[in-house]
């Protein structure tokens, strides 16, 4: 085999970011952008041509240790903006870890390759929850810790934390996201809520509220109820906003977004990246957030999770 290209799509958070780092639940979808990789074996280890420094790349080399450290190249191509909230980092490790697997003959079933790309993100990071990498690994929509799920997918262990991921029915409902450009890296964001929750009792209520929220919006999810699940996204965005994640161009873009929409919030890590509006106006909505200086997407959901495109 000369090459194994694989791909995974990027992700936003509906409800329960942040909250779910601990254990709370929360709801994702995944998108129709994608991280793409080629992986081929060469005689040094290489990243879009050039000798690849693996300590700059720490979540690639704990999937390339992992695999056995046999000498890669690897080419990528992305779709997904970085640094944005929707999950780009996850999906380049799932594309990798993937890849990684076909070329050494590992297994491509979605459950380890979702596990070994949250190990190499954890790793990297230090922290986080497994939301970003099982959404790419699995595509379509998960929800992690929500109870009586339709279909259970896998469970995962961290540091005496537990994530119970289900699959989800994705709505039948239009979400528009807006961008600020602002790259916001996701491990400082996760460390600044955890430090405000060990100072402050309040904080954990608040976290305690946005699972408790996300729950409802699951029933809204499930019942096909966009006003009750825009209020509360609504509601989630302000929760986010007193934990210190959410910035004034986040805000703008949801004041301008809500007069046309169900609901509107930051997704991901906040600090900058992006929001998503819930809306039938999903044109009105774009054009908002264009007039208010971010970049609106309006995405398609039902996108499949990780795939080996082609091995030759
Ligand atoms: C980032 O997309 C979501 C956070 O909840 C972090 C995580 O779950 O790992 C902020």
């Amino acid at each position: 085999m000369n090459a194994v290209t694989a791909s995974a799509p990027g992700k936003f958070v509906i409800m329960g970011e942040h909250a779910v780092v601990y254990g709370k639940p929360a709801i994702a979808l995944a998108i129709n952008r994608r991280f793409t990789v080629v992986v081929r074996k060469s005689k040094d280890f290489r990243i879009n041509g050039e000798r690849g420094n693996l300590s700059l790349n720490p979540h690639v080399r704990h999937i390339y240790e992992k695999n056995g450290s046999v000498p890669v190249s690897i080419s990528m191509e992305s779709a997904i903006p970085p640094g944005s909230g929707l999950g780009s980092s996850a999906a380049l490790s799932v594309a990798v870890s993937a890849a990684m697997r076909a070329v050494n003959g590992g297994s491509l079933d979605s459950e380890s390759i979702a596990k070994e790309a949250f190990d190499a993100e954890f790793s990297a990071q230090g922290r986080g929850s497994p939301m970003d990498t099982s959404a790419s690994a699995h595509g379509m929509g998960i929800a992690l810790n929500v109870p009586g799920c339709r279909e259970h997918l896998w469970n995962i262990e961290k540091n005496g934390r537990s994530w119970d991921v289900c699959d989800v029915a994705v709505p039948k409902m239009s979400f528009v996201l807006g961008c600020t450009g602002i790259r916001a890296a996701t491990g400082p964001l996760v460390e600044k809520v955890r430090k405000y929750k060990d100072r402050n009792r309040f904080a954990s209520d608040i976290v305690d509220e946005i699972g408790t929220i996300t729950l409802e919006g699951m029933e809204a999810l499930n019942r096909n109820d966009p006003v009750r699940l825009g209020s509360l996204m609504t509601y989630d965005h302000k929760l986010l906003s007193i934990l210190g994640v959410s910035c004034n161009e986040l805000n703008k873009l949801v004041d301008a977004a809500l007069p046309y929409s169900y609901g509107a919030k930051l997704t991901g890590a906040g600090g900058g990246g992006c929001m998503v509006a819930l809306t039938d106006r999903p044109a009105e909505v774009a054009d908002i957030i264009r007039s208010r200086g971010g970049a609106p997407y309006i995405v398609s959901t039902r996108e499949e999770g990780v795939r080996v495109e082609n091995i030759n």
